[in-house]
């Protein structure tokens, strides 16, 4: 099929077709693709087949994406030069998901990693990769693309990029960008571990936190070349689509404001020496995510952590610690609260007879672990009596009998609401980006359940909040002491 190019069209065509897109805020290519669509009968025009992730909660009333608050932004994405690269690609499917355009601008470097033929056919929009493309550059294209959008997201962001943001150098296509730009910003930094911790990337991160520049990680993990690990690693697209749909909402509702909120999360690791440990899989997500979507909903939030190799929640005051007895300890200093959420997957036991130098290795016999019950957090908090938060709400991890073990907890336990989660290997629950859950709550005498269906830790964290403002401004809780 013969291409049109706009460039070598008349003067006054030309002319015409700025003036015309600008008035619609489009590029010229948009605004003449509009043209010739308009030119065809509505009805040959295919309808665009639904997104799967739409119909999945299409029944849940949350679950229809087209009503998300964010559907209809769009965002302009810098894929920088990293290995890292290859998660943008998803990004740019999760963005989707949400009913957000997605314009993709790849830097020379993301070139070697991904293509731009891969990132058009995800977006369904044109690429760009060049500052001087005299195609995109007759309208000045990359102020365009700076300011026709609601957010700019560059995922990875490399030390390179982060290093010219905060110079404000302006040599090629993405930092031009980035060095125009009226509307927010958001890097997913991802690097190698001693480049992210190198006093040069600390002195830039720094300054692009003064200018207002929002970060989402790095995260501490392996690293893509053999035996590297630590903090460098991209978020998850799903973190990167969170963080970005938190920027992108327009400031709601704070159902919350003045209520104090406690969340504990991930595992908790106990010592046997010190250099092991019992552990569990817990990745802490699902907590954090509750931890965002409180403070985004107004609460006063105190995260208190297991070790997670999860960035801190903006926002959010974390306390990080190992063990139960140091959880319980955190937990206590924070109260009063008037909601408290126990979403971490605590040790039920400890090992008494922890070494204090490493247990070594004997021929012919095993060392012996005594071990001990672990302080029970939740229902520790839930049986006080004048400091109890007026809503108490556990977790429980089944691998079986779901709904009649969390019942039991519930009374056990002595709290309101139990979330409940079949945790067994085949859910991917654990460590996983989605949740299936069954909220069960004492309603006087009786327990309701209310199952939801597969969600992402993030939905579920926003229904699960939407819950327990609903609960909170229908029953005016007792002030906190
Ligand atoms: O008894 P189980 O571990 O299944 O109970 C899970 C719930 O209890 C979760 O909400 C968890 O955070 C909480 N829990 C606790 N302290 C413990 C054990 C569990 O807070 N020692």
């Amino acid at each position: 099929m013969a291409s049109l190019t706009i460039r070598k069209l008349d003067d006054a065509v030309k002319a015409y077709l700025r003036l015309r897109s600008a008035q619609h805020g489009r590029s010229v290519e948009e605004e003449v693709r509009v043209i010739l669509q308009g030119l065809i009968e509505p009805t040959q025009i295919p309808p665009a087949p639904p997104h799967p992730s739409a119909t999945d909660h299409a029944t849940f009333n949350h679950g229809d994406m087209s009503s998300s608050p964010t559907a209809g932004a769009r965002v302009t994405l810098i894929i920088g030069g990293g290995i890292a690269a290859y998660k943008s690609l998803d990004l740019i499917r999760r963005l989707k998901e949400r009913h957000i355009r997605v314009r993709c601008v790849l830097t020379r470097a993301a070139e070697q990693f991904v293509t731009p033929l891969a990132a058009s056919a995800l977006s369904g929009e044109r690429v760009y990769t060049d500052l001087f493309d005299p195609d995109s550059e007759f309208d000045a294209g990359h102020i365009r693309l700076a300011r026709d959008c609601d957010l700019i997201v560059v995922a990875p962001a490399t030390a390179d990029l982060m290093a010219k943001m905060a110079q404000g150098h302006a040599d090629d296509l993405a930092s031009a960008i980035l060095l125009a730009a009226s509307r927010p910003t958001l890097l997913a930094p991802a690097m190698n571990p001693a480049m992210w911790s190198n006093a040069a990337t600390r002195r830039n991160a720094a300054q692009l936190a003064r200018d207002g520049i929002a970060m989402v990680g790095p995260n501490a993990g392996e690293m893509a070349e053999a035996g590297e690990a630590g903090v460098g690693r991209m978020a998850e697209p799903l973190e990167i689509a969170a963080a970005a749909e938190r920027i992108l909402r327009p400031a709601g509702p704070r159902p919350l404001a003045g209520k104090r909120m406690l969340i504990t999360a991930g595992p908790t690791h106990e010592p046997i020496d010190p250099v092991r440990y019992i552990a569990n899989r817990s990745s802490g997500k699902q907590g954090f995510a509750i931890a965002a979507a409180a403070q985004a909903a107004g609460a006063e939030v105190r995260l208190i952590t297991g070790p997670v190799e999860l960035a801190d929640v903006s926002g959010v005051a974390v306390a990080r610690v190992e063990s139960a007895r140091q959880m319980l300890e955190q937990v206590q200093a924070a109260l009063p609260v008037d909601i408290a959420v126990f979403a971490a997957a605590v040790a039920d036991w400890r090992v008494l007879n922890e070494g204090g130098q490493k247990l070594k290795k004997t021929v012919g016999a095993l060392p012996k672990l005594e071990l001990a019950e672990n302080p029970d957090i939740l229902a520790t908090v839930a049986h006080l009596n004048e400091k109890r938060p007026a809503l108490v709400i556990g977790f429980a991890a089944e691998t079986e009998h779901l709904i009649e073990n969390a019942k039991a907890k519930l009374k056990r336990k002595a709290c309101d609401w139990i979330v409940a989660n079949d945790v067994s290997p085949a859910t991917g629950v654990m460590g996983g980006d989605r949740n299936t859950v069954h909220l069960v709550r004492r309603d006087g005498e009786d327990v309701t359940v209310e199952s939801w269906p597969v969600m992402t830790k993030e939905q579920v964290a926003t229904e699960l909040v939407a819950r327990i403002a609903k609960t909170v401004v229908a029953k005016p809780m007792e002030a906190s002491a």
